[in-house]
């Protein structure tokens, strides 16, 4: 199967592939002869890929796909579920921890010179522990991130579509737990009815200081709406999504209550050669006729 790849991705599984070639999809010509791609959430040129099997993505979040398109065309879609959960709840912990604690700030001031008190003067920040977590999206992600949670002795909110009896945390719609938490972190997909779900008005009810931690994607904020609570000062954010990405709004590059990165969920060598795995597994499984491990949707 002639599969073309958007980049080398990481690890040995991507050598099983016998026909690979690496190429963006910016396609000048159609390629009858391509069977399958791999794909970071990148949008698929359907139209110049007559012959295409399987779309097998790198990741977990496949908004950019146009997955509708491809189960019209009877295009298998996968993903790489599982693999990344622990990963992406580190980071989303670690951007609890560093917000709360300024962490970024404190290494810029040192770096900078800066420090030259006592450190009984400097500045202080807010515990972290028995502040109250607020997530968005209790699935694999934000389970993991309430596992994380207990061992730092905060008291966890949940919020979701479908409520579930679970030990990992109350469950509270979510208007009530952005009013209740200290931080909000969100592990939900984009999907339409994701798309700026945190609004302005869903801001404003954030108590003063309260965190902000996306680990998700960019669109599931108004960004523009964030961007005017951080420039005020009166919330705090780790971001490590963008609705524009690379782009991040300039406006957060000097704030000292964000901390940023560059969508590092699941970058993590474990991870990412994981989802290597799985990608090719899936490409290799339709290439023998059998059923792909993942599918995001089933062709009939
Ligand atoms: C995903 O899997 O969708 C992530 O954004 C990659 O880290």
């Amino acid at each position: 199967m002639k599969v073309l790849a958007t980049r080398r991705y990481p690890g040995a599984a991507f050598d099983q592939l016998g026909d690979v070639e690496i190429s963006s999809l910016e396609l000048e010509r159609p390629r009858p002869d391509v069977e399958g791609v791999i794909v970071s959430n990148e949008p698929v040129p359907l139209d110049l890929l007559p012959g295409l099997r399987i779309v097998a993505n790198f990741g977990v979040g496949y908004d950019r796909i146009g997955v509708a398109a491809c189960v019209e065309r009877g295009v298998v879609v996968t993903n790489t579920p599982g693999v990344l959960d622990d990963a992406t709840a580190d980071l989303a912990f670690a951007l609890v921890l560093a917000v709360r604690r300024g962490l970024v700030e404190g290494d810029r001031l040192v770096r900078a010179g800066g420090w030259t008190t006592s450190w009984s003067e400097g500045a202080i920040s807010e515990e972290v522990a028995g502040s109250t977590l607020g997530i968005v999206g209790l699935g694999r992600i934000g389970s993991a991130v309430a596992r994380r949670a207990r061992g730092f002795d905060l008291r966890v909110l949940y919020t979701q579509r479908r409520r579930i009896d679970t030990p990992l945390g109350e469950y509270r719609e979510l208007d009530t737990l952005l009013a209740e938490s200290d931080v909000v972190t969100l592990h939900v997909p984009l999907t339409t009815d994701t798309d700026r779900l945190i609004d302005a008005r869903r801001l404003a009810l954030m108590r003063d200081g309260t965190c902000l931690v996306n680990t998700a994607r960019g669109e599931v904020v108004d960004e523009d709406a964030l961007v005017a609570e951080l420039v005020s000062g009166r919330l705090q954010a780790g971001l490590d999504v963008f609705a524009d990405e690379p782009r991040v709004p300039p406006q957060l590059l000097d704030l000292p209550n964000v901390v940023l990165t560059p969508h590092l969920g699941s970058a993590t060598r474990r991870a990412r050669e994981a989802m290597t795995r799985l990608a090719v597994d899936n490409l290799l499984a339709v290439e023998r006729g059998d059923p792909p491990l993942t599918p995001v949707a089933r062709v009939a």
